[in-house]
């Protein structure tokens, strides 16, 4: 798929590797120039300097979602090195651990403050920070990463089913309150990806339940397989593009037919 995005800039959270990476290099690939943010700033830096180039190059920037008193100043540097932002991608998320798998009685209640402060107060606090400048500029797309369980949750992980439900919500009240200034504002609900932190657990885990369990969730997606990053980056630049002018507050499940029913019968 290809867009013309010459001209343009995003801004990519969690952009260091995984799913926010290929949505970056999508992005890149197609003509933006693109701010590479993450936590992991080496991530980051290896990640805009292997970009597909353009003429003005791409930036990294060292950016933890989580750090309330960093966002308005990351955000304010890049306004103010590219001279603004159309794009933004809402892509920074953690999961929940294995080891803090519990029923809701006996979830850990720090690893339920970590989950929230990322994969959904990140999101409100950098679309906080930039829509200012794209009210300005009466322009902006922002494409948030939620997840199938923020449709239809999974048990033991309440505090992720909760964030990406609560990114889904956001997501369409963003879409309302900002349409009268042409910023459009979707989200993406992946389902299984293949990232290659899932690719290197999948290779090399001797752990027997865990291949079942991964087994079991691959039986239930009707196409039997996981997403590659960059079929969910496919449907990010299509929701980024300008061309697309009339879809805003949609969710795009990018998810092999997880989320269309059961894939089997009873
Ligand atoms: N991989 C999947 O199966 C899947 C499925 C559904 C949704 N998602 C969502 O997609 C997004 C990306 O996931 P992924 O699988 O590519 O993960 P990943 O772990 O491969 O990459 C996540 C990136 O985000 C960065 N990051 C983590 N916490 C951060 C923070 N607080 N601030 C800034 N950067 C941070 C990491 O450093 C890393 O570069 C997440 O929001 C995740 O919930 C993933």
């Amino acid at each position: 798929m290809r867009v013309d995005l010459t001209g343009r800039t995003a801004f990519v959270t969690g952009a260091g590797q995984g799913i926010g990476r290929a949505i970056a290099d999508a992005l890149a690939a197609n003509g933006a120039r693109v701010v590479y943010s993450d936590r992991d700033a080496t991530g980051a830096r290896k990640a805009a300097a292997e970009a597909s180039p353009t003429a003005l190059g791409h930036l990294a920037f060292e950016l933890d979602v989580a750090d309330r008193a960093a966002i308005d100043d990351t955000v304010g540097r890049a306004l103010a090195q590219t001279g603004g932002i159309d794009i933004l991608i809402n892509n920074a998320g953690i999961g929940v651990k294995a080891a803090d798998r519990k029923p809701v009685d006996g979830f850990s209640v720090a690893a339920w403050d970590e989950m929230l402060a990322i994969d959904l107060t990140g999101v409100f606090l950098v679309s906080r920070a930039v829509t200012p400048a794209m009210r300005t500029r009466k322009f902006g797309r922002i494409v948030n990463i939620a997840s199938v369980l923020g449709l239809v949750p999974m048990r033991l992980q309440s505090s992720y089913v909760a964030a990406k439900a609560g990114v889904v919500n956001l997501t369409r009240a963003m879409a309302l309150e900002l349409a009268a200034d042409g910023i459009l504002v979707n989200a993406i609900a992946p389902g299984s990806t293949a990232t290659s932190g899932w690719k290197a657990w999948i290779h090399n885990n001797a752990d027997s339940a865990a291949l079942d369990m991964h087994a079991r969730l691959m039986s239930h997606i009707p196409l039997g397989r996981p997403a590659e990053p960059e079929e969910i980056a496919r449907g990010a630049l299509f929701l980024a593009d300008p061309g697309n002018a009339y879809i805003t507050g949609h969710v795009l499940a990018i998810d092999g037919g997880w989320t269309a029913g059961f894939a089997r019968d009873f």
